[in-house]
């Protein structure tokens, strides 16, 4: 059999732009690893509201990320020995996700827990700045976007009926969070220069997967 590469491959986007899904189907694809950074920026979110620190003490939310240990297994999020996998997907988590998201001290500290975990290859990162902060020398970057209309309907159907949250509702959450992800002064959400942009407004995760799928053929990978 060809020998196959081991590739980085990073996908950056907003929320609800088809990341998570995507990014499963292609690791799955290529039985390399996926990376959840999103989940890590929750996980400080959840660690700083369980320990009732303010948004604004950043030096409270500095001494938390010195001591947090975080770590993936057998995909569950594991934060100081709790496994919080399920406790990160809440609105106020999501909104505190992205305000800390924004701290320096918050942002290193993560920085290396993300470039640990990628430092073996065949992996596939998913989150805001992977392509431009976390692992400029990807072998392949995408950003994948999506209309705030559209995204907003896929966290419905996701979240929709067991949530507590209005379609209009889950859009304001998102244009808000957009604003802060996008106008932050380090590593906003913004595409690396040679990333391959996808607008999957109009288009199934399968179809994004196979045209990520004939860009990385490319590559050397046999598709
Ligand atoms: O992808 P997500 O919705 O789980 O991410 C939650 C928040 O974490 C997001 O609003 C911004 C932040 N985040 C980030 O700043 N950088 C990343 N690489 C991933 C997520």
């Amino acid at each position: 059999m060809k020998h196959q590469p081991l590739l980085l491959i990073t996908i950056d986007g907003p929320a609800g732009a088809g990341k998570t899904t995507v990014s499963k189907m292609l690791a799955r694809k290529l039985r390399y690893e996926y990376l959840d950074t999103g989940a890590l920026y929750r996980a400080v979110a959840w660690v700083v509201r369980k320990a009732e620190i303010a948004p604004e003490d950043h030096q409270g939310i500095g001494q938390i990320c010195e001591l947090l240990q975080l770590k993936f297994e057998a995909g569950r999020l594991v934060a100081n020995g709790k496994d919080i996998t399920d406790r990160i997907r809440s609105p106020e988590i999501t909104m505190m996700a992205s305000a800390v998201s924004a701290l320096p001290v918050v942002r290193k500290a993560l920085l290396d827990i993300q470039r640990k975990i990628g430092k073996d290859l065949g992996l596939v990162a998913e989150g805001r700045d992977i392509g431009t902060v976390v692992f400029p020398h990807a072998d392949q970057k995408f950003f994948l976007n999506a209309t705030v209309r559209q995204r907003a309907r896929r966290r419905f159907a996701q979240y929709g009926k067991n949530g507590n949250q209005t379609l209009e509702e889950i859009e304001a959450d998102i244009l808000r969070r957009d604003k802060n992800d996008s106008s932050r002064d380090i590593a906003p959400l913004e595409p690396a220069d040679d990333a391959v942009l996808i607008d999957s407004t109009e288009m199934t995760p399968q179809k994004v997967v196979d045209f990520m799928m004939s860009t990385i053929s490319n590559l050397g990978i046999v598709c």
